[in-house]
């Protein structure tokens, strides 16, 4: 029986390694983890992580060929495949503060694999890493092993969306294997093809050097981010001309070289992915003396910022120049509908704003935890404790939430916000009852029939 370790029972360790668990009987995974807290969640009734799908998964195969333990060596020490899945976020202090990505997680976790193991092991790389960091995995482990131990590496990205993470690793558009061009390289490149070809077909695994698999993944997360950047500039030429985005997306969408997907105009992008890529990639182009390309790449993320802040100026400025005092509800905090992820969401940003301008913030999110919330605003760089208290409150109904409110703020695109009932909520508003559409997903005719003061991105009112 081939055996599986998985070093990160995050967001992508977990779904990822229990689908492989549940597509395949015959392999045993075990997913392990540091924090000992998110492995009891695991192993409970109530996941760490909400994910459509996923707790059917989960309670197919646990305990059939699917583990979940906080015993990291024990993982490592059985594993003929460890999947290194584990953060990598972008550098708070030191050389590339801000752009480069922090690797101190992925090196402690190859040092501990060199120091555990006692059978030669196949390593793959599914973090979100800079190209050439197979190399210094390759380095530590040969460095630090037990003689005559064997290392592969493998590079493969992940390519889920949070929110569809299930039915992306159910039936992905491509699985992507990269190896060193070495009769070793291609075996240890077989022997992980043939776990994903259990129900993947053969054509959609598709493999390469390990430079170019790392580096595929920064550019899929650009070129998308780059989308909505673009989609999103284009909502601010709308807004001046009185053309209206939805329109125009839908037009260019149906050109089969652009495509329609990824092409909705919002109050910008989050994610623990986007952004952190990009400036990833910013950070490597300018390591790599090309000042011109670390500029281009790094618009994207200038242009999501623009976004957010535009979106808060229309709020103030529809509110007569001034929210000090006033009560805003805002729906949704995570940064996507389908997720409980918080990590990089626009709502942090505006909450931000709307502090800075003494508003009260009432908010509402299906599926994100008060204590989340908490966490994310408490932050230095959003707000003080105090401010917390006394400007921001959590609400289980956004009927509850919007009441007494002088303005509703849509920042998460939520099916439930679509089908609410508008007229109780306006009821229930202070009058002129705003509502700004940060996701272009509102019946803006039903509501001003109702009498609401509706405005949205990329619209003239
Ligand atoms: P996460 O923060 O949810 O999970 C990472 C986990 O690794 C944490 O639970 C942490 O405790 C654990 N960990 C850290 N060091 C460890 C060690 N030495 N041994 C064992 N466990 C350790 O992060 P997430 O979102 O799952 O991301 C993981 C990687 O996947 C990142 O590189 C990210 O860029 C990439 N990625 C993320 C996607 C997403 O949608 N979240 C999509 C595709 C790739």
């Amino acid at each position: 029986m081939t055996k599986i370790c998985c070093l990160g029972a995050g967001y992508v360790g977990g779904p990822t390694c229990a689908v492989i668990a549940y597509k395949c009987p015959d392999v045993q995974v075990t997913i392990v983890d540091l924090n000992a807290e998110r492995i009891a969640a695991w192993n409970s009734d109530e996941l760490p992580i909400f994910e459509p799908g996923l707790d059917e998964v989960v309670k197919a195969c646990r305990g059939r060929n699917l583990f979940f333990s906080a015993d990291v060596d024990k993982g490592i020490l059985e594993a003929d495949l460890i999947f290194v899945s584990v953060n990598t976020p972008t550098k708070k202090s030191g050389v590339g503060a801000g752009f480069a990505a922090d690797l101190a997680y992925v090196e402690s976790a190859t040092r501990r694999i060199a120091r555990v193991a006692t059978t030669p092991k196949i390593v793959i790389e599914k973090s979100t890493v800079p190209c050439r960091t197979a190399e210094s995995m390759r380095a530590i482990l040969e460095a630090n092993s037990r003689q005559n131990i064997r290392f592969d590496i493998l590079s493969n990205p992940e390519f889920l969306a949070e929110g569809t993470a299930i039915a992306d690793l159910m039936n992905p558009d491509r699985v992507l294997i990269g190896s060193l061009q070495t009769p070793e390289g291609f075996a240890a490149q077989k022997a992980l093809a043939d776990v994903y070809a259990h129900w993947v077909p053969r054509e959609k695994i598709i493999t390469m050097g390990l430079w170019s698999s790392e580096l595929s993944k920064l550019a899929a997360n650009a070129l998308l981010a780059q989308r909505i950047s673009s989609v999103n500039a284009l909502s601010a030429i709308c807004e001046a001309t009185g053309a209206d985005v939805d329109e125009v997306a839908y037009a260019c969408g149906l050109d089969s070289r652009i495509g329609p997907k990824f092409l909705k105009a919002s109050v910008g992008f989050g994610g623990s992915c986007f952004q952190k890529d990009i400036l990833n990639l910013v950070y490597l182009s300018e390591s790599l003396h090309l000042p011109e390309v670390a500029e281009y790449w790094k618009q994207v993320v200038t242009m999501n910022e623009y976004q957010k802040s535009r979106f808060a100026e229309l709020v103030i400025r529809r509110l007569f120049n001034t929210i000090t005092n006033k009560h805003l509800a805002v729906f949704g905090f995570a940064f996507k509908k389908n997720t409980g992820d918080t990590r990089e969401s626009p709502a942090i940003t505006l909450v931000k704003h709307f502090l800075q301008e003494k508003a009260h913030i009432h908010i509402y999110d299906p599926k994100v935890e008060e204590s989340q919330i908490e966490l994310d605003l408490c932050n230095p760089d959003v707000a003080t404790p105090e401010q917390y208290k006394s400007h921001v409150k959590v609400y289980n109904s956004p009927y509850e939430a919007a009441k007494d409110v002088d303005a509703i703020v849509v920042l998460t695109e939520w099916d439930e916000f679509k089908t609410l009932d508008y007229r109780k909520v306006f009821n229930s508003m202070n009058k002129p009852a705003f509502i700004f559409d940060g996701r272009l997903i509102l019946d803006t005719q039903k509501l001003r029939k109702i009498g609401f003061q509706v405005e949205v991105i990329g619209r003239q009112a």
